[in-house]
């Protein structure tokens, strides 16, 4: 797996606002899309193009274009769906999936609730959105669902990583070609609740407005 944190000061400030208790739902949701347009234009430096010919008013020439199938980008229920938007203004073409994912707090098992994906994701390259990597339990289960449709390469974009998440997920995928990670920012730790820390709360409860 190829890790990247993004360095730059633009996302240094932006983190820090969204990290904010004080910042309120509109905001945060406004940052997380500005955050999502640099991760996604760091995080699809790969993504496939092809040679096209083109007129220009002026002459002939030829240009590059986003190849078929189209890439798919896969938002996380619920808080994934905060990041869809900033990434799909980015990739317009992109075709949008949907995984819904949970932790059963019995058995800590990762249970898929919901999934409106095309059957066969054979050579397809798929852009996977959850803001907050803390036990790396999630993505994990989403990329192996993902391959196991045929997805050949799996970028995943977190705005937030707890160390102890990308170890996991380092370990989980494991001997698969063709995964990445973007990150904005890596934090410290993760608490006994597996909360990220110093992180910035409940992302989903922050972006829809059930924090307080
Ligand atoms: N999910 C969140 O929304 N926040 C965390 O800190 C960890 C998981």
């Amino acid at each position: 797996m190829h890790l990247t944190v993004l360095d730059h000061p633009l996302v240094d400030h932006k983190i820090s606002v969204l990290r904010n208790k004080k910042t309120p739902s509109p905001v945060f949701r406004q940052l997380v899309g500005e955050l999502v347009a640099l991760l996604s234009y760091e995080a699809t430096r790969t993504i496939r193009t092809e040679e096209r010919e083109i007129e220009t008013p002026v002459a002939a020439t030829t240009g590059r274009m986003l190849t078929k199938p189209r890439p798919l980008v896969v938002p996380i229920l619920r808080a994934g769906l905060g990041m869809l938007e900033g990434m799909t203004q980015l990739i317009p073409t992109a075709e949008v999936g949907f995984l819904g994912m949970a932790r059963n707090e019995e058995t800590l098992d990762i249970v898929t609730y919901a999934e409106r994906l095309p059957e066969d994701l054979t050579g397809r390259q798929v852009y996977v959105l959850d803001p907050m990597l803390a036990t790396g339990g999630t993505l994990i289960e989403a990329i192996k669902f993902l391959r196991k449709r045929g997805a050949d390469h799996i970028t995943c974009l977190c705005i937030i990583g707890a160390p102890e998440g990308i170890a996991a997920l380092e370990a989980g995928v494991e001997g698969m070609d063709n995964v990445d990670l973007f990150l904005c920012a890596q934090d410290e730790k993760l608490n006994e609740k597996s909360y990220i820390v110093p992180g910035l709360g409940d992302a989903g409860d922050r972006l829809y407005g059930l924090a307080e």
